[in-house]
């Protein structure tokens, strides 16, 4: 081998040792950016033999997008007005004679959170029912994800981009509106579902009414208000109605109110409010009751007696039970001796006497107030007349035995006038154990007056027996006048 040889392929040992691959680095390594905005990277070759080629490529080996442009020597690439699909890695190749080289640079682009329910609502779900809500959320950086009701954070669990909010069994406390708010450096977005929870065998879809109140006391001739709620869905129709009876003529109903603007005694009864819905109707009930003072009366309010009589006065009066009586005289201090009131409201005097004329007073009282009546009593000795007309037929057959035995004490004073006409004809058939016959017809007319005054003690003690059979068939007509003053 000769120099020249030796020289050569030394020298080409050499080239090959001096000449090295290149190392390059890219800046920045990674960047993100919002979409729209522009972004560079620049690949600089830290050392290697020259000549070096730089070339940008996309990690996927998909082309890259027309709004990428690389600058003259191949080491800068621009993204102007970046949108989605320029989001991934970048390569940067450089080759030389002695070999190549690769460096990554990554790109995102930001964006604010999108959110998305499922299932969407509003949700309709049955008491008892298990639910499950996923909230998916996109966005970069990666947003944060949050279930929220009423303000308050939820308990959820949680995957890469979904935040699953679960209830085993649906309560109605769980009706409302549940959020879900997914947040990042971009923004803040939420979208809202409303639960709605329904009954079982859809009960909460019928009526049901309650009354605020089931019995009312009132006073007569004050203003009562029944109050009704209504719960079901669709929202019930209320109204109100009496038992067996039309509700009062002074009445209103307002939004479930019933307003009565003045109460009698009438008005107590059984009051129903009915709420009514597609789904059925319901009925809940007020009794109301209606006090009144007592309205007070006396049986009877005028009486004339003569000495001895019995008084007996009723003292009657309507209102709310119990009702007590009181009785007084008015303008004397007491009641006469021997007057005896019974609790019902009655006054018994056995005898009276003259000095116990006058005007009685019954009070009846209950616990809503009180009224009074008026009885006057006269007590008097009594005179009297008598005028008396009378026209009689008769027919009589009769037997009659008597015996009699009388005993009698009386004073009497009487002054009587008397005027009789008349006119009896008569017919008669006997017969007698003689074995005799007798037929009769006898006419008579008869007119009498008298007039007598007659002043009489008298003393009689009597007894009687009789026995008699009679057969009698008689008309009558009399006309009488008595005229009595006492
Ligand atoms: C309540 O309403 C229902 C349906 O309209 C009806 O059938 C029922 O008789 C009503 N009840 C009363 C007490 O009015
Ligand atoms: C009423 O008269 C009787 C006798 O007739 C007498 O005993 C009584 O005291 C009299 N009463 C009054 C209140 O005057």
């Amino acid at each position: 081998m000769d120099s020249s040889t030796t020289a050569l392929l030394l020298c080409s040992l050499l080239w090959t040792v001096c000449a090295q691959a290149p190392v390059v680095s890219v800046e920045p390594r990674s960047a993100g950016v919002r979409q729209g905005e522009s972004v560079s990277f620049r690949c600089r070759v830290v050392s290697g033999s020259q000549p070096v080629h730089l070339e940008w490529k996309r990690t996927n080996n998909h082309p890259l997008a027309d709004n990428v442009k690389i600058g003259p020597d191949g080491s800068v690439l621009t993204i102007a007005n970046t949108r989605n699909g320029n989001q991934g890695q970048y390569r940067c190749v450089a080759t030389n004679s002695a070999g190549r080289s690769t460096m990554m640079a990554s790109l995102t682009i930001k964006h604010s959170p999108k959110v998305r329910v499922t299932p969407a609502g509003p949700l309709r779900v049955r008491l008892g029912e298990p639910v499950a809500l996923e909230c998916h959320a996109t966005g970069r950086p990666r947003p944060s994800v949050t279930w929220q009701r009423h303000g308050t954070q939820l308990v959820t669990t949680k995957t890469e981009d979904t935040s699953t909010l679960k209830v085993a069994a649906v309560s109605s406390e769980d009706a409302g509106v549940y959020v879900c708010q997914a947040q990042n450096t971009e923004g803040v977005a939420e979208v809202k579902v409303e639960v709605i929870v329904e009954g079982g065998q859809g009960a909460a879809n019928a009526p049901k009414a309650t009354v605020s109140m089931a019995e009312v006391t009132a006073v007569e001739g004050h203003m009562v208000t029944m109050q009704c709620q209504a719960t079901g869905s669709p929202l019930p129709v209320v109204s109100w109605s009496k038992l067996r009876a039309p509700l009062p003529w002074k009445h209103t109903v307002e939004g479930g109110v019933l307003t009565l603007t003045s109460v009698g005694r009438q008005d107590s009864g059984q009051y129903i409010c009915n709420a009514t819905n597609s789904h059925g109707y319901s009925q809940a009930y007020t009794q109301l009751e209606v006090d009144s003072p007592p309205y007070t009366t006396s049986l009877p309010d005028q009486v004339r007696l003569r000495p001895g009589d019995t008084l007996r006065l009723q003292c009657l009066a309507h209102g709310s039970h119990p009702i007590t009586f009181r009785w007084t005289r008015v303008g004397r201090a007491g009641m006469p001796a021997g007057a005896e009131t019974i609790k019902d409201g009655q006054l018994l005097i056995g005898q009276v006497k003259l000095n116990d004329s006058g005007t009685y007073k019954c009070v009846a009282t209950n616990h809503v107030g009180s009224s009074e009546a008026l009885a006057k009593v006269t007590v008097k000795v009594s005179l009297s007349l008598c005028l008396s007309l009378s026209l009689s037929l008769s027919i009589s057959l009769f037997l009659s035995i008597s015996l009699s035995l009388s005993l009698s004490l009386s004073l009497s004073l009487s002054l009587s006038l008397s005027l009789s006409l008349s006119l009896s004809l008569s017919l008669s058939l006997s017969f007698s154990l003689s074995l005799s016959a007798s037929l009769s017809l006898s006419l008579s007319l008869r007119f009498s007056l008298s007039l007598s005054l007659s002043l009489s003690l008298s003393l009689s003690l009597s007894f009687s027996l009789s026995i008699s059979l009679s057969l009698s068939l008689s008309l009558s007509l009399s006309l009488s006048l008595y005229l009595s003053f006492s």
